[in-house]
């Protein structure tokens, strides 16, 4: 086969592809239009934050320690958050290149950081003495972020939260309880742009009563977006710690080091490198990159999630465009980048810096040009059927954590090492 006819059969095959992948189903066309800012966002800021944090021993210490309700409801009295707390927040998410964030407005502990008329386990009438999600709102938007809350189905903490499985007074009452909860939420703080529920545990969809839940969310908040957690479908599916590309749009969701909330002796900390990779491999399948903080019991961070996050920023503003609004990327084989695209370019994102020359196998596309992305300086390149070398290169990578270069082709890139294994001539002569 010669190398025209096989890119037309891969030419064929991807755009069938690519139809089957944006047919949009019935109803799907006000998700569209509601899902686009998220989209082009990629890249979002996790605040774990509650009573947890007071403790120091990560989010689910009142069950994994075996915490009675009445112990643990002591240090509702003892959380004092400082001053200003979320401006701090907000302008880190902004520095590292986030577009919105999402805050724990109640975790599964069952403690509010809102004002509710249906509890006084929350933040205005405990320690705090203030609607910490009022200032959290408040300070987001300061920033241009956009807003999302996190909200726990499940409740250690409310009378009902477990017996509701088996006794229907119980459910009726919880849910009740739930639905009044978000309904608060979404009526007391001007626009949400998220909602990001968590654990449906104990029940099920129908016995949350999830349907109408969402409809009165829709009601309420025409323009937001809700996740997959209450067990229907949502707008987005919510792959935990790891990155796995999905056919509906997607959101993978991680901590910096190994906890959600704050764990003072969590120092398993990822490096700014392995951050801007993971967003690469989100990017590079049109994911979004939900990137986690869990700040100390008076709202401040971690100096390891700052200083990762504002290098991490650094990075993005030098390389931002080539993450925001990304389009999906096929080629993926390289033992040292990652990829994305936009158009016929190719980004290569270099996290491991070879030296003088860059090799890609298999890219099936004709090059017309190759530059440093950042600085925009030209790359030389020579290119046969199955290899495109890029050479006169610095030794030393020339940004960090990665250098992206991008690489213009005649036509949407494609890559095919099977290709090179089949067809790169085998005998020396
Ligand atoms: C899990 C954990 C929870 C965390 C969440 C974030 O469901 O229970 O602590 O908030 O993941 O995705």
């Amino acid at each position: 086969m010669t190398r025209r006819d096989y890119l037309q059969m891969l030419g064929v095959a991807a755009a069938a592809a690519q139809a089957a992948k944006s047919a949009p189903a019935a109803g799907d066309a006000t998700r569209a239009q509601r899902m686009k800012w998220w989209h082009e966002a990629r890249f979002g800021m996790f605040i774990h934050w509650g009573l947890y944090s007071t403790l120091g021993r990560h989010e689910w210490v009142m069950e994994n320690e075996g915490i009675p309700v009445a112990e643990y409801e002591l240090q509702a009295k003892k959380f004092k958050p400082k001053p200003n707390f979320a401006r701090d927040w907000a302008r880190l998410a902004k520095a590292a290149g986030q577009k919105y964030m999402v805050m724990t407005t109640k975790h599964h502990e069952g403690f509010c950081n809102f004002d509710s008329k249906l509890t006084d386990y929350c933040a205005p009438k405990q320690g705090p003495g203030r609607d910490l999600v009022k200032e959290y709102v408040e300070a987001a938007r300061a920033e241009g972020m956009r807003v999302g809350f996190y909200y726990s189905l499940m409740d250690w903490h409310h009378p009902d939260g477990a017996r509701c499985a088996t006794d229907e007074a119980a459910r009726r009452r919880f849910v009740d309880y739930i639905h009044g909860q978000v309904r608060e939420l979404l009526t007391n703080y001007g626009k949400v742009d998220i909602l990001w529920y968590d654990v449906n545990w104990p029940l099920k969809p129908e016995g949350w009563e999830a349907d109408k839940l969402n409809d009165m969310v829709f009601q309420l908040q025409p323009e937001i977006i809700v996740n997959n957690r209450t067990g229907l479908p949502g707008d987005f599916a919510t792959p935990e710690q790891r990155i796995t590309a999905d056919s509906r749009p997607w959101e993978s969701c991680m901590t910096m080091n190994d906890s959600w909330g704050y764990q003072k002796a969590d120092d398993n900390w990822k490096s700014p490198k392995t951050i801007v990779r993971n967003l690469v491999t989100c990017a590079h399948d049109t994911g979004n990159y939900l990137l986690n903080i869990g700040p100390t019991a008076d709202g401040s961070i971690p100096p390891e999630s700052t200083r990762i996050l504002t290098t991490v920023g650094k990075w993005m503003e030098r390389n931002g465009p080539t993450i925001y609004q990304s389009e999906t990327c096929q080629p993926r084989r390289s033992q040292f980048a990652g990829f994305t695209r936009k158009g016929n370019t190719l980004y290569a994102h270099v996290y491991f810096w070879p030296g003088d020359t860059i090799a890609i196998g298999g890219l099936m596309n004709k090059v017309k040009s190759a530059h440093l992305y950042a600085g925009n300086k030209e790359v030389k390149f020579d290119q046969d059927k199955f290899r495109l070398r890029l050479t006169g290169l610095p030794e030393k990578a020339p940004d960090d954590p990665a250098t992206t270069i991008a690489i213009e082709c005649d036509d949407v890139p494609r890559q095919d090492t099977d290709y090179i294994r089949k067809e790169r001539p085998r005998d020396k002569a």
